[in-house]
């Protein structure tokens, strides 16, 4: 089974045995049990799922699009490896992939 590695915001590291065809988001949440709000559900508008993507990870994950992008963007911790977990599918390639979940608010 693909593992994610996610560090939370205390610092503690998480191998979370991830499911494919779900986003990274429920993977964290729902099978990892992370503190994630992900008020919208999963549609791209709240950015309560912000993540850091790892630096050797940030070619590998699927490219954001503009939309993601729009949101991610005016986060108030945005970063240039910011993404919105729930628009990251996770699937066998991303196996060993790390995020670090971002500062809320
Ligand atoms: S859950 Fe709302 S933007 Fe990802």
């Amino acid at each position: 089974m693909p593992v994610i590695i996610a560090t939370d915001r205390a610092g503690k590291e998480h191998r979370i045995e991830g499911k494919s065809g779900q986003s990274v988001m429920l993977n964290l949440r729902e099978v990892g049990g992370l503190d994630i709000a992900a008020i919208c559900g999963g549609s791209c508008s709240c950015s309560t799922c912000h993540v850091y993507v790892d630096e050797d990870w940030m070619d590998k994950v699927p490219a954001q699009q503009p939309d993601e992008y729009e949101v991610v963007e005016f986060s108030s911790h945005y970063q240039p490896n910011s993404r919105l977990s729930c628009q990251i599918p996770f699937s066998e390639a991303l196996d060993g992939l790390k995020v670090t979940l971002a500062p809320e608010g």
